[in-house]
């Protein structure tokens, strides 16, 4: 198998109590390695060509700038993009160490430089009988034990075996918390809806809004409802509340606290919290540090996606994972699916200056995916110091937004195609749809693929001319093209292909952040609002106290206390 293996040989830190293999401080900026200065110049080449020309240069470049894994075909030919720019950014990938980073990840060692922890959610899908050494412990059969206990619960629960404190079987599930123990277990319920137990009802609460709770309890019965609390940290402030309202909830109708054993279970690292807030630890389903929230989607942070669709479904949503994984890590960097979607990414960021990222999913069931992906992207990716501490000196996490379409083309696609930004887009689509109406599902390909077309081709003035269309027009009637989107193809959107495009995204987060040399599996930013919150709180709850913030923020704070029910 082709690697790169030119690698930056800073090897490992050996400094303070610096964890061991994380990535070196490097003593070269990104903006002076020789592939980024090679790009620089690059960028100057290709920034007039325009995607009409590279097309018929080259009549084969709609197969040949394609690569495949697990399923999912990538077309990246309607990118600003030639075979050199591909080797450089490739080049750039080797220069910054990828290989290197890529090995440390799939061993275990604490890339998350902040936290001094492994990011290991690779091992979540690691079949039985491979090993992943973490201190000395090989984690998969942990990871096993855990997924067996899931299925267990799970088949319980499906199958009324487990019934409710009052003996009634339980027919709606609520997961409480917020984030990544929110955003991944809602996107995936959504994306498997198809898949789903009909006969149940998976709802959701995150926000710390009474609304959120209120609306999703208003009309369900306790004696019927199972509450998954799901939280790593087991301390956060949004999923408590409303895993305290949960119960107050449920024992306002039940009226005995014996039923929080049968209607309470739990998913987390901290197993005293979750005892201390009245749950049995037998009921909690283990994750490890070593997972990320954000990439905890298929840990048992997905207890609710296994209920929903049963251990059969999830086992083959992690074979997805697992074989993007191994696409990941042995691919050469060219033929890399998530490698050359981040490069791509890298490459309007930096170079074409682009903002922002468009996932545009041709698949109703894919709604949430653009909201599971900004956290996944832009809090993994979203820093501004390298891994040494230094300010970096070029951009990191572009943004990520998107709807599904058709809905979008109604909406912001006029901005994308003319607008003065440039937003290179992803665009997902299923050769099959697993809900047949009439002509629908062409209807709907047929609109992703007229995008693409569209976006890269546009309309030139002459050619508006030539329908007839009056000189004062045809500048607003005309589109400039030119505009790169990346689309993604594949079958059907099963549990299997869900895990690989999951996958994919979440490595190409990793290829990007390892060229910014960034940590991105950290999240520091979160933090200073958190603190700030919990002062403010006492601060409304104790209306006399002084307020020492800011003339903006203390006016506001005292308008509320004067205002508030
Ligand atoms: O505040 C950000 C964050 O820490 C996310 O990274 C995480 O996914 C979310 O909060 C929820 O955290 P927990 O699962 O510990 O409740």
């Amino acid at each position: 198998m082709l690697r790169f293996d030119s690698l930056d040989s800073q090897g490992q830190l050996d400094t303070g109590d610096q964890p061991a293999g994380m990535a070196p401080p490097r003593t070269q900026s990104l903006v002076e390695r020789p592939a980024w200065k090679a790009l620089e110049q690059h960028y100057r080449e290709i920034q007039p060509l325009h995607l009409r020309q590279l097309f018929a240069d080259d009549p084969k470049r709609g197969e040949r700038f394609t690569a495949e894994a697990a399923g999912i075909y990538l077309d990246y030919s309607k990118n600003r993009v030639t075979r050199e720019t591909l080797e450089l950014l490739v080049r750039l990938a080797e220069e910054c160490g990828l290989c290197g980073r890529i090995d440390a990840m799939f061993r275990g060692e604490q890339i998350n430089f902040t936290e001094k922890r492994p990011a290991l959610h690779i091992a979540l899908r690691a079949p039985k009988g491979e090993r992943i050494v973490v201190e000395g412990i090989d984690v998969v059969p942990q990871v096993h034990a855990v997924l067996d206990h899931m299925a267990a619960f799970a088949d319980q629960i499906r199958s009324g075996v487990w019934r409710g404190h009052t003996g009634k079987r339980i027919r709606v599930i609520i997961n409480i918390g917020i984030g990544g123990s929110d955003l991944g277990p809602v996107m995936a319920f959504e994306a498997l809806r198809a898949y789903s137990l009909r006969s149940m009802d998976f709802r959701f609460v995150s926000n710390v809004d009474g609304t959120d709770f209120n609306e999703a309890t208003r009309d369900v019965d306790p004696e019927e409802t199972l509450f998954i609390i799901c939280s790593k940290t087991f301390t956060t402030t949004e999923t408590l509340a409303n895993a305290c309202a949960a119960r107050e909830w449920m024992l306002r109708k039940l009226d005995d606290t014996k039923a929080v054993r049968k209607h309470f279970v739990a998913v987390s690292t901290n197993a005293e919290e979750v005892s201390n807030f009245g749950i049995d630890t037998a009921n909690m389903f283990e994750f490890w540090d070593w997972v990320g929230g954000r990439y905890s989607m298929d840990s048992a942070v997905g207890l609710s996606t296994m209920i929903a669709i049963g251990p059969e479904n999830f086992q083959s949503m992690l074979a997805g994972f697992y074989e993007m994984d191994q696409h990941f890590r042995t691919a050469p960097f060219q033929e890399n699916v998530p490698v050359i979607m981040a490069l791509l990414a890298i490459w309007y960021n930096n170079f074409f200056n682009a903002h922002t990222i468009a996932v545009l999913p041709y698949e109703q069931y894919l709604k949430r995916f653009p909201a599971y992906l900004q956290q996944l992207t832009m809090e993994s990716n979203g820093k501004h110091v390298t891994m040494d501490g230094i300010p970096v000196d070029y951009q990191t996490s572009p943004i990520v937004w998107g709807e599904p379409g058709t809905n979008g083309q109604h909406s912001f696609y006029q901005l994308i195609h003319q607008g003065t930004r440039l937003i290179p887009c992803d665009f997902i689509g299923f050769c099959q749809t697993s809900q047949p109406l009439g002509n629908h599902h062409d209807l709907l390909m047929a609109n992703l693929f007229a995008q693409t077309e569209a976006l890269a081709f546009g309309k030139t003035e002459e050619e508006v001319r030539s329908e007839g269309v009056p000189d004062w027009l045809c500048p607003h009637r005309a589109f400039e093209g030119n505009r790169p989107t990346n689309t993604l193809l594949a079958e059907r959107l099963t549990p299997y292909t869900l895990g690989a495009l999951v996958a994919l995204y979440e490595h190409s987060v990793f290829t990007q952040g390892t060229i910014w040399n960034i940590d991105s599996f950290d999240q520091w930013g979160v933090e200073l609002g958190k603190a700030l919150s919990r002062q403010i709180i006492a601060e409304l709850e104790n209306t006399d106290g002084q307020l020492n913030h800011d003339s903006s923020t203390n006016a506001l704070i005292r308008r509320y206390r004067g205002c508030r029910l």
